[in-house]
Order: structure tokens, then sequence, then C-alpha cells
């Protein structure tokens, strides 16, 4: 059986609890897994062979799988082979985007082995307003761990059936963190000139180094070699991988999101998996 991690992983979170599952699912041999890594660049015709399986995981995004990475995935099919399509979130809720991860890749001729959502630090987690943050930590990699075993027990039964992505149960945050967050995003949306957000991440120039990490970083060409300064807001999908990668802290992201995540979701929410 060959293994496939698949992924777009702006922050990291994704590729972590991808390579977790898909070293589980490798067995005790170490079989050899092929990385196909789609965050800078699209996956261009890969056709996932009948015997192998794939391990295909991506973010959230307001309750979605982030638009970028189903565009990037887009040239991605299976024979019907078998999938573990996961949904990495910052622990506030992955919404619809583990339904949406599913359909898409049986779409593709993908046999839905299994489905979950995990928990990655959230991308505007800060040092100011933490939110999940360190995780994937030890216990979610050995959850992704478990899982990836019980698909490869499960994929032993060649009567084995898909997982339907509706069962899969979303962890309770309490009402009260609930009612909060909704109020505030209606306020947002109401009247979004009264907060203080940016489009994009801004870069101070006095501790900017040049190094070209953030462009290197960068999943949508936002940031061109020698203007690291300057960020496209148009193609910006404020992911925060340059933010977080920057090694001299000199670009931030201001959203009004990050506080109130902050101080709503700060309750540890565990993986969830159906197999
Ligand atoms: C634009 C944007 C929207 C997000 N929306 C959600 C969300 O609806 N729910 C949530 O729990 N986390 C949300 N997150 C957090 C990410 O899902 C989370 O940080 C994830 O681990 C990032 O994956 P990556 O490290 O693979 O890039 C959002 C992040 C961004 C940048
Ligand atoms: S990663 Fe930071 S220091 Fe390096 S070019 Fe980008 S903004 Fe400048
Ligand atoms: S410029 Fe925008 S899209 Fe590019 S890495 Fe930074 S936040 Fe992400």
């Amino acid at each position: 059986m060959k293994v496939f991690e698949i992924y777009f992983s702006p922050t990291g979170t994704s590729r972590r609890v991808a390579h977790a599952v898909a070293a589980a699912l490798a067995g005790p041999d170490q079989a050899p897994v092929d990385t196909i890594d789609a965050t800078r660049v699209p996956v261009a015709g890969a056709k996932l062979p009948p015997d192998g399986i794939a391990v295909v995981a991506v973010p959230v995004y307001g309750g979605r799988v982030a638009p970028l990475a189903l565009q990037r995935l887009e040239g991605l099919s299976g024979s019907l082979t078998p999938v573990v399509a996961v949904v990495v979130y910052g622990n506030r809720d992955f919404g619809g985007a583990a339904v949406e991860l599913a359909a898409f890749l049986s779409a593709r001729k993908c046999r839905i082995a299994a489905v979950a959502a995990f928990v990655g630090e959230h991308s505007y987690s800060t040092e100011a307003t933490p939110i999940a943050t360190g995780r994937p930590d030890e216990a979610d990699l050995a959850d992704a761990a478990e899982l990836g075993r019980a698909v490869r027990l499960k994929l032993a039964d060649s009567a084995w059936t898909e997982a339907d992505a509706t069962r899969l149960k979303h962890p309770r945050s309490g009402l009260l963190s609930t009612l909060r967050f909704a109020r505030f995003v209606l306020r947002y949306r109401r009247h979004p000139e009264r907060f203080a957000a940016s489009r994009a991440p801004r870069t101070d120039a006095a501790r900017c180094e040049h190094c070209g990490r953030c462009v290197r970083l960068c999943p949508n060409a936002a940031i061109a070699k020698g203007d690291e300064t300057h960020t496209d807001a148009q193609r910006c999908i404020r992911c925060c991988a340059c933010v977080k990668g920057c090694p001299a802290q000199a670009r931030t992201f201001t959203t009004p999101f990050a506080p109130v995540l902050a101080r709503n979701f700060g309750r540890r929410k565990a993986p969830v998996s159906v197999c």
C-alpha cells in the first residue's frame, strides 16, 4: 500500500497532523510516504493509484475549507483510492469544512476511509492573544497516529465501507462564548469601520532584514523579493505564515478577531474522527 500525505498548510499545523496520520498508516515497516505539498503550487494532474491510501489535510477558514486549498487540490483525483480527510481548525469551530472536504474528494473518485477534525494553533494567535498555542501538541499527534492505525486496520477488511462526514461530532464551546462571538461578528459586519483591522500584515521597515523568508513562505505570492515591506492585499489570504515565520518579528497582522477568539475559545477541544 503506497501512502500519500497531501496538504495545504501555510502555518504548518495541517502538515504536522497529515504527517502523523500518514506515518501510522505506513505501519511498523515504515512504507515510504509520498508528500504532495499544495501550499504554494497547485497539484497538477496527480492521480492516486487504486492500491494507495492518502491523507488529505487542509485548514478551516471561516467554517469552510480554505478556498485556496480547494483551488490547489483541483487537479487531484483518485482511482477509488481510500483517503483520510482531515480538517484543521483553530479551536473555535470547523463548521461545514469536514463535510465539504469529504464531498470534494468523493467527487474526485476518492473513497472516504475516515474523516477527522484536529485543532491547530490559530493563525491569528500571538503572545498577547494566544489561541490554541502549540497545537497540534503531543496528545494531538498521538491521536493522529491512533487514527492512522485504525484506518489501516479498517482497510484490511476488503468489504470496508465509507465514513460519513456528517456524523463527525463538533466539540462544544460554552454557550456564553458562542453568544459573545456571534454578537461580535454581527457588530463587526454591521460596522466594520469601528474596528482596527488591516487587510494584510504590515511590515516594520526598521526591523526587516530583507532575508526573503516571508516571500518563500507566502502561499499566494503576495510579497515580492526585494520589496518585503509591501504586501499585495488583493493576493493576501491572511494566513499569517509570514507573520509567524519572520525571524525579525517585523510583520504583524491586526485583526479584531484575535482578542475575541483568545477570550472565548481558550477551552481545549479534542480531535474528533469517524472511521
Ligand atoms: C482567514 C482565516 C479564517 C479562519 N477561520 C477559522 C474558523 O472558522 N474556525 C477556527 O476554529 N479556526 C479558524 N482559523 C484558524 C485556522 O483554521 C488554524 O489556525 C489552522 O490550524 C491553520 O492551518 P495551517 O497551519 O495548516 O495553515 C482561521 C484562520 C484564518 C487565517
Ligand atoms: S521574513 Fe521578516 S525580516 Fe525577512 S524579509 Fe520578510 S519581513 Fe523582512
Ligand atoms: S502576505 Fe498574506 S497570504 Fe502571504 S503569507 Fe502573509 S498573510 Fe499569508
